[in-house]
């Protein structure tokens, strides 16, 4: 499907606990924008995978199984929530210590990430078949590999001990710090902050100040 002219797509990319998830639901609300958090969708795959006894290492069984997945996907609120053989993974689920120590690993097999694409790209149909402005989609690759020609690509970033201190304080049982350096370490799509997008230091911010600073040259466009 064409996108619209006023239909426009936000990237957020940066590491665990950056600020992208927060942020991007705020944008959302604020714009009328379909939240999409990537990060749930990888971590619903690795859910699944390891439901049905596939290990990461077990790069034949990966390649079988995440090539038969059904993905759909369902509105919650303003936010994309990934069916998999039409069941949602529970979030409680998806936000275990399981998935956590898991879901990096999974997400570096080339297979794994080739699987997501198209249904990522997707979502820019399923907000405009609901009538959202556009969406703003938030991960480790939107504004490098899966929108790189969005309208706006921003990258979060803060420093690792505050990151870990909201990590913390959202009561999660996660190595943020490791996740990093196997998001940051592969081969492909790596977390990086992509050229010509604009990054943002969040680590002396309070959420209202970066969304902010992203939501002033969103509302500029939109206005003209
Ligand atoms: O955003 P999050 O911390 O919930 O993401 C969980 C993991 O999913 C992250 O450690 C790496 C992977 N991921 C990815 O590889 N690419 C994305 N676009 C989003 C997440």
């Amino acid at each position: 499907m064409p996108t619209p002219k006023n239909f426009v797509i936000v990237a957020i990319d940066g590491g665990a606990a950056s600020g992208k998830s927060s942020t991007s639901r705020a944008l959302s609300e604020q714009f009328n924008l379909l939240h999409v958090d990537t990060g749930s969708f990888y971590r619903a795959v690795t859910a699944e995978l390891l439901r049905r006894g596939v290990a990461p290492s077990d790069l034949e069984a990966v390649r079988r199984e995440v090539g038969a997945l059904e993905l759909a996907t369902r509105l919650n609120g303003r936010s994309a929530a990934m069916e998999i053989g039409g069941r949602v993974v529970p979030e409680t689920e998806i936000r275990s210590r399981q998935v956590n120590e898991n879901v990096s690993h999974f997400s570096a097999i080339p297979e794994v990430r080739a699987a997501l694409l198209d249904y990522q790209r997707g979502q820019a149909d399923v907000a405009q078949r609901h009538g959202f402005r556009g969406l703003v989609m938030e991960g480790r690759d939107i504004g490098s590999v899966i929108f790189p020609q969005a309208d706006f690509r921003f990258f979060l970033h803060a420093d690792p001990a505050e990151r870990a201190r909201r990590r913390a304080l959202e009561g999660g049982q996660d190595s943020i710090a490791e996740r990093d350096r196997l998001d940051s370490s592969r081969q492909t799509a790596p977390l990086a902050c992509p050229a010509g997008a604009v990054a943002v230091d969040t680590t002396l911010l309070n959420l209202e100040a970066v969304v902010e600073t992203l939501a002033r040259p969103i509302a500029a466009a939109l206005a003209k």
